[in-house]
This record gives C-alpha cells, sequence and structure tokens, in this order.
C-alpha cells in the first residue's frame, strides 16, 4: 500500500502531514511512502530525513495524486495553480485522502461532492469524536492546543507594558490583567501560558467543568449567571445560549474587559456560529493599548469587530483575527498533526490493508465520503439548509 504526503499548497500554509519520524512508522508498517520534494520545508522537516527515513521523494505531485492509495494532507483539496488543476480531481476512485475536509462549510460543498462522485473514500480530522480512545487521532484539539499557546504569545508581542509585575529601581510595575473566555482545550492553554508570563489571568465559561479546571489552573472565574441546564448539552458540550442567557452573558463582560490589558476569546459551540460576546460599544470601553484575540475567527469570532484574517487597531484596542495560528507553530503544529493522522493510520490499516469498520463510532463519525456518496451527517443537513 503505498501512502502519499503532498505539499500543501494553501498559501502561507506551513505545516505538512507526515514527518522523518511517522514515516519511518508508516515505513515500519510496510507501506511506502511518497513525499512531495520539500513538502517539510516550512515545518523544518528536510528531504535528507525523509529519505533517511524511508520516504521516496517525489517533484511533482500529480504523481503523488496518482499512484498514492491513501493521501495524507493537512488541508482541504484545493485549487493547485503550478498545475493548473484541483487536488480533487487528480483523486481516484477508491482511495483514501484524511485530512480536514470541512465538509460542512459551503465552500467546499461542491469539491465533497466531487470527491464522493471520483469514488474516493475521505476521512475527516474535524469530525474525530471527542472520546477518550479517539484522544490520539484527534488533531482538532492538538491545534486548539497550538492556538492557545501561539495566540497568547502573539497578545504579549502586541501589549505596550511589560506583563509580569517587576520591581524596578524607578518604582514597582504591576502585573497586567487577562481576561480568558471560553476555558476549552485552546482557552485552558492560553491561561496557562498568560499565567506563565506573568499576567493575573480571570476566565469565563458557561459550563461549570471548564470554570473550575480554569481554576485549578489558577484563573479567577468570573460568574456569567448562566443555569448550567442552560449552558450544556447531550454529552457534556456547550449549546448556544438563548438571547436572554446572552445578554446577561454580555452585560457581565462588559464589565469585566474595562480594566484588562488582554481579552483572549476561544468561546465556541459545537457545529455552530461562535457566539458573539463582545460588541463594538464593548470593545470602546476597553483601555487604550490593550489587546483581544480572537482564536474563534474561523467559525466568525467572538467579538463583533475582529477582523478575519487580520490584525488591526480599533478604537485604541489591537484585535488579532489571524486565521490558523497553529501554521505560525509549524515545527510543534506538524509534530502533533502528524502524529494523530499517524494513529488513524495505524487504526484503519491492518496488515497492510485498510479494514474499513462502518459501524465504528469513530470511522462512522469522520468518514465524509464513501462508495460513491456524502455519508458526513453534518455535511449532509448543511447541503440541505444551502440549496
Ligand atoms: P470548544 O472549542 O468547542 O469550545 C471552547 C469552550 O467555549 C468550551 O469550553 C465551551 O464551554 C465554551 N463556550 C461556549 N459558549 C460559550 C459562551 N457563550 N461563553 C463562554 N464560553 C463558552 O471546546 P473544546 O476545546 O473542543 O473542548 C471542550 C471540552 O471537551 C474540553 O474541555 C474537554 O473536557 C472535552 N474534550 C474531550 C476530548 C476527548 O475526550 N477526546 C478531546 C477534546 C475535548
Amino acid at each position: 500500500m503505498i501512502i502519499g504526503v503532498p505539499k500543501e499548497i494553501m498559501p502561507g500554509e506551513r505545516r505538512v502531514s507526515a514527518t522523518p519520524e511517522t514515516v519511518k512508522a508508516m515505513r515500519d508498517m510496510g507501506l511506502e511512502v511518497l513525499v512531495q520534494k520539500d513538502a517539510g520545508e516550512g515545518a523544518y522537516f528536510h528531504d535528507p530525513e525523509y529519505i533517511a527515513a524511508g520516504a521516496e521523494i517525489v517533484e511533482n505531485p500529480a504523481e503523488i495524486f496518482e499512484r498514492a492509495d491513501m493521501i495524507l494532507k493537512v488541508k482541504e483539496p484545493q485549487f493547485n495553480h503550478d498545475l493548473n488543476k484541483h487536488e480533487a480531481d487528480m483523486m481516484h476512485e477508491g482511495q483514501y485522502l484524511i485530512t480536514f475536509i470541512h465538509p460542512a462549510a459551503p465552500a467546499n460543498h461542491a469539491m465533497v461532492k466531487n470527491l464522493a462522485a471520483r469514488g474516493v473514500t475521505s476521512l475527516t480530522l474535524d469530525s474525530i469524536p471527542r472520546i477518550s480512545r479517539a484522544q490520539a487521532m484527534d488533531a482538532l484539539t492538538s491545534m486548539s492546543t497550538c492556538a492557545g499557546y501561539k495566540g497568547s504569545l502573539m497578545a504579549a508581542n502586541h501589549l505596550p507594558v511589560f506583563m509580569p509585575m517587576m520591581a524596578t529601581a524607578v518604582g514597582m510595575i504591576k502585573p497586567i490583567q487577562a481576561l480568558v473566555v471560553g476555558a476549552g482545550v485552546g482557552g485552558l492553554q492560553a491561561i496557562a501560558t498568560i499565567k506563565r508570563l506573568g499576567a493575573v489571568v480571570h476566565a469565563a465559561d458557561i459550563r461549570p467543568d471548564a470554570a473550575e479546571q480554569a481554576m485549578s489552573l489558577g484563573a479567577k472565574v468570573l460568574d456569567l449567571g448562566i443555569a448550567p441546564e442552560d449552558a450544556i448539552g447531550d454529552g457534556g458540550y456547550a449549546l448556544a445560549l438563548s438571547p436572554e442567557n446572552l445578554a446577561k452573558e454580555r452585560a457581565v463582560l462588559a464589565e469585566a474587559i474595562k480594566d484588562k490589558d488582554i481579552v483572549f476569546l476561544s468561546a465556541l459551540v459545537p457545529g455552530k456560529e461562535a457566539p458573539v460576546l463582545i460588541t463594538e460599544e464593548m470593545v470602546k470601553t476597553m483601555k487604550p493599548g490593550s489587546v483581544i484575540v480572537d482564536i474563534s475567527i474561523d467559525q466568525g469570532g467572538n467579538c463583533e469587530i475582529t477582523p478575519p484574517g487580520q490584525t488591526e487597531e480599533k478604537h485604541g484596542v489591537t484585535i488579532i483575527g489571524i486565521k490558523n495560528i497553529p501554521g505560525m507553530l509549524p515545527t510543534s503544529s506538524t509534530w502533533m498533526f502528524s502524529k494523530n493522522v499517524l494513529n488513524l493510520v495505524k487504526y484503519l490499516i491492518d496488515d497492510g490493508e485498510v479494514k474499513l469498520n462502518l459501524d465504528d463510532d469513530i470511522i462512522k463519525a469522520a468518514l465524509t465520503t464513501h462508495a460513491g456518496k456524502v455519508v458526513h451527517q453534518g455535511t449532509l443537513e448543511a447541503f440541505a439548509l444551502h440549496q
């Protein structure tokens, strides 16, 4: 069985789906691995290391798509301007694809239908279920960890002041105040990182479990006044709040952000747009020079005026809406991502062959196209909505 690792083609994408370490592990499984020339350069993994691990370096991505039985990627198939061909159009019947497909996003509907029509069996990493058994394959969690860490450093970098308390010859400097809204995987990592830089950290989440975890990391927890039954849905995940509860939360946050230097936004509701928690009016009341980092921007953003993909100063506040923050930490994010993918490959392949158990919870959730059809539940629902 041949595994193909093309170089990512999204502008600015520095990650790659396999490292020399995971190539070696796949070779030990008896698989052949084709890696596109310079595929790992952006993450500082070089061709000689891939060769030493047993990979075959291939210059032309079209050859990888042609020869491989399974393609491993970071981002969904996109148009390759060098070849003047869409990556999905280079895929063929019976081939497997593992990547973040984001199949429910309307921009990807045509591409997903194309994969199905071409007979590609694709699995999307954004739908790996959040169960203990699947944790080692959960690339979304890995990437949230990267975004929480790197996003905090970006906030620190934009601040016009020191973060920690400092005793200097000219006087005492007070530590800055930070607020992290949404204490999931990314938010908890932000709390830990910002705290290590010396700030006093406050946190807010509508799930009591998340608030407790934030507290155990040393954050002071804000009471949002939301009843747990209004905040927690099936499986313990956050619910979208009613307009009344959202207004209540905004009122608490409106007071809380006035004296904060960093507001780190990472509140998400699974499968929904991110709740808008900070309005433009609220931003106007923040301290001049303060910084908002909105890592929920891919789902629309928690702040009403976060500039998608940009960093801008608005009303004296620097607002960071950079997308793909994990890509700015390319070596660590690639290391984590490639291990998640390797674990999924190991889960799927037995004795050099894919054994696709369609009754398995992990496979059922991640399977996007199979046997000529789109089978991913969230995507089918999104198709119906956008017809
Ligand atoms: P997420 O990225 O979907 O959401 C981030 C946070 O935003 C959540 O904690 C959520 O409660 C919070 N939130 C939603 N609406 C909010 C609002 N209006 N105001 C304030 N906060 C709001 O969540 P993530 O990071 O994916 O994980 C959530 C939890 O799932 C984790 O804390 C963990 O317990 C669990 N988990 C389990 C995994 C496993 O077992 N394999 C893997 C990953 C997460």
